[in-house]
């Protein structure tokens, strides 16, 4: 009965789509526990792109049976141009269970994204325009409309028009925007309520049960482990907890039954949006990075920020998760430079850490200290096991493994299923 979570260990796009596509095939549920639409997963397989957002990536596995778990917020138009975008390409998603416990994104929540946003000026977080924060803040204060709504029209009718009688004054007169007309949201809300039906489930129950029956249930994170409300870089973070701790609150599966917590692990670092970013490189060896590694937004088609591999980070990681394995992602990246740096401490004021600095003042004056190492030149996107690496990269590789707290049992070496290297199984 293994119940293995996905996370991200640094702040996103670490390549969870494709370490997840990978393990597809050997997994019998793919759950989403957490985030919405914000994310973007990428997975390439054969000649075919597909960018994810909403549908967990085992959507791409025929045996698969995807999950979108109780801590996820939908936004079910999204949600239904995914499905059909992926049925135009051959790939069905009626397998698809969402949990009638998940929140819904409405419409203000996304006028509110963008409005506050615009009015929060340079402090602005840069998040994706959404509707997450709003949609989770709503959760939180008791005024979210969940998934089950759907199900009932006059309890629906009943949420909508009571959301927007604060929205809407909100909306107006605090940001000169136009009300949001209940019947309109009510009208289109009810039309998904028709195709998302057949799909609405406890999700809890059928995953606890599926472990019961020795199924393998594998948790697929969105975002990463720094942009966690709770152990991310506070407030320029995403509203849920990628952590494997929001793994469990997320899908209804207790601590107790997890087996295993994979850390997706990029070579280097990338950001998007604003917040702090110790290694980040702001020169052409950046535009390198973000030009080679193809370093732009799936979601949001904006450049990514690129720096060095920050060891602070990965330890802190492997330390809030409990990973117990890495994957180690866009190593070819990589090659052809004649040295790489990765920070090992930070230097705050004059004083070395060795671990995250307590807080995020200090966080923001934290400069890298770097250690060098010898870089490689061939191109390794065709090898197929480790003993095939230059030697440089092995000795790379085994260096961030010491550094970052956990075994490295996959290695990426290209975007295709089949550019990855395995030096320990992973389920
Ligand atoms: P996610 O959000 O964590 O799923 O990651 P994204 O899909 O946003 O970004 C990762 C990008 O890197 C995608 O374009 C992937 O196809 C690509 N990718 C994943 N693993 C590797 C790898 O090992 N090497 C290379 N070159 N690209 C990779
Ligand atoms: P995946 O799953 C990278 C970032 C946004 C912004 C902050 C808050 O593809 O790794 P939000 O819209 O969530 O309120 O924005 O979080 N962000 C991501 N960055 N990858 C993601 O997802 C992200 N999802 C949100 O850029 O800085
Ligand atoms: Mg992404």
């Amino acid at each position: 009965m293994p119940a293995v979570v996905l996370v991200g260990a640094q702040w996103g796009d670490e390549g969870k789509g494709k370490a997840t596509d990978l393990l597809g095939d050997r997994v019998d549920y793919v759950v989403r526990y957490q985030g919405g639409n914000n994310a973007g997963h990428t997975v390439v397989i054969g000649d075919q792109k597909y960018a994810l957002h909403l549908l967990p990536t085992g959507v791409l596995s025929p045996n698969v049976v995807p999950v979108i778990g109780n801590g996820v917020v939908v936004d079910p138009g999204v949600l239904l141009s995914e499905i059909d975008g992926l049925s135009e390409r051959g790939v069905s998603s009626e397998r698809l269970l969402i949990s009638a416990d998940a929140h819904l994104i409405m419409p203000h929540h996304k006028a509110i994204d963008k409005v506050t946003e615009r009015f929060l000026g340079k402090a602005r977080i840069g998040t994706t325009g959404r509707g997450i924060g709003p949609a989770y803040g709503d959760k939180v204060y008791r005024m979210g409309v969940r998934v089950q709504d759907l199900l009932d029209p006059g309890i629906l009718r009943k949420k909508i028009e009571a959301a927007l009688q604060e929205k809407n004054q909100i909306l107006t007169k605090l940001y000169n925007r136009r009300a949001i007309e209940a019947d309109k949201v009510l009208e289109e809300y009810l039309g998904y309520a028709e195709r998302l039906k057949p799909h609405i489930a406890d999700t809890s129950l059928i995953l606890n049960r599926a472990l019961d029956d020795g199924k393998t249930v594998l948790l697929e994170g969105g975002q990463g482990t720094l942009l966690d409300i709770d152990h991310g870089t506070y407030p320029f973070v995403t509203s849920s907890s990628p952590t494997s701790g929001g793994a469990c609150a997320g899908s209804g599966i207790p601590p107790t039954r997890l087996t295993r917590v994979i850390g997706i692990l990029k070579a280097y670092t990338t950001r998007v949006g604003s917040g702090p970013f110790p290694t980040e490189l702001t020169d052409e060896m950046g535009e390198w990075l973000r030009t080679t590694g193809g370093e732009y937004g799936v979601t949001t088609g904006r450049n990514r920020r690129c720096g060095w591999f920050d060891a602070v980070i990965a330890r802190y990681a492997s330390r809030v998760n409990g990973v117990t394995d890495f994957f180690l992602t866009k190593l070819d990246v990589l090659s052809g430079l004649e040295r790489i740096p990765v920070c090992v401490a930070y230097e705050v004021d004059g004083v070395r850490h060795d671990e995250i600095p307590m807080t995020q003042t200090d966080f923001h004056h934290a400069k890298p200290v770097y250690e060098e190492f010898p870089g490689w030149q061939e191109d390794i996107s065709g090898a197929t096991s480790f003993d095939e690496l230059p030697p440089n990269a092995q000795a790379y590789v085994r260096t961030l493994e010491e550094m970052s707290g956990a075994r490295i049992s996959a290695i990426g070496v290209g975007p295709g299923r089949t550019q990855t290297l395995q030096l320990h199984s992973l389920i």
